[in-house]
Formats: structure tokens, C-alpha cells, sequence
């Protein structure tokens, strides 16, 4: 039995220790925000944050988040994930959209933790997201545009 936060909300899971977190997340629990890519902690579409640090999903295993706070793309609130949201949408960050709430998280991970970032800090935070649409650019205006609007 693993008991942990999920999106606000108390979960206990009587599921195999060894499942991944991705997986309970999305088939157990039903949220498919979520996605699978590699499931080997190389693409980062199943990016969620566990106490606020963006973490791949599906090389964490339940029984790790043990009493953790968990959220979800579907989850995510407050001022800097909802700038975020904004701006990409306005910004048409998306193209096939795939790893679009894995980009999300790390990237309201990394505006939390750093309200300022350089190129080189975005570059640094995001280079475990891929995107086969190749949207980066996008992702790094994006990010940059937030951080300005969050600061106004
Ligand atoms: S599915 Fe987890 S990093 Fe690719
Ligand atoms: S938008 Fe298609 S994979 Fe990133």
C-alpha cells in the first residue's frame, strides 16, 4: 500500500511496489496528461513534479513517492504555471502537442526555482525534454516571454 498527494488530493494505491509512478498515474489513476515516450528517463513526456522537482515518471517506482505531493499536468496551478499555460498557448508553442505537458512542467519547474533564467539556464533545465517537432525555439521564447510577464 503507497499513500501520496496527488494533485491536492490524498491517493493510497495497493498496486506492485516496483510499478512505475507513470503508470499508476495514468492507467491506475486515470489522468493521461501524463505521456509515455521511452520509458527509460531519456525523453521526459512523462515529466510530473514530486515535491516541486520535476521527475520522470516513468523511472520512479510507487513506492518511492511515499508520502510525497505529486502534481500532474492536470494539476498544475498558481501564478507561474498559469502564465505559462497562457503564453503557450498564445505563442503557439505546441505542434503535435506529444511532449507538451512534459515541456510544461520542467518549464514551471525551472521558472519557480530560477524567476530569471539565461539561455544557457533553459537550455540546461530543458535538455532532458525532447520534441521530434523540434519546437524549441518556441519552448526557450516561450519561457523567456513568461519570466517577463511574471516579473511585471
Ligand atoms: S517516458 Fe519517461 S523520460 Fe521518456
Ligand atoms: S510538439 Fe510534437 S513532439 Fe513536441
Amino acid at each position: 500500500m503507497v499513500a501520496f498527494t496527488l494533485n491536492g488530493e490524498a491517493r493510497t494505491l495497493d498496486v506492485d511496489p516496483d510499478m512505475p509512478l507513470l503508470w499508476a498515474i495514468r492507467d491506475v489513476i486515470g489522468l493521461t496528461g501524463t505521456k509515455f515516450g521511452c520509458g527509460m528517463a531519456q525523453c521526459g513526456a512523462c515529466t510530473v513534479h514530486i515535491d516541486g522537482v520535476a521527475t520522470r515518471s516513468c523511472q520512479t517506482a510507487i513506492s518511492d513517492v511515499e508520502g510525497a505531493s505529486i502534481t500532474t499536468i492536470e494539476g498544475i496551478s498558481g501564478k507561474v504555471s498559469e502564465t505559462i499555460q497562457a503564453v503557450w498557448a498564445e505563442m503557439d508553442v505546441p505542434q503535435c502537442g506529444y511532449c507538451q505537458s512534459g515541456q510544461i512542467m520542467s518549464a514551471a519547474a525551472l521558472l519557480a526555482e530560477t524567476p530569471k533564467p539565461t539561455d544557457e539556464d533553459i537550455d540546461s533545465a530543458m535538455s532532458g525534454n525532447l520534441c521530434r517537432c523540434a519546437t524549441y525555439q518556441r519552448i526557450r521564447a516561450a519561457i523567456h516571454e513568461a519570466a517577463h510577464r511574471l516579473e511585471a
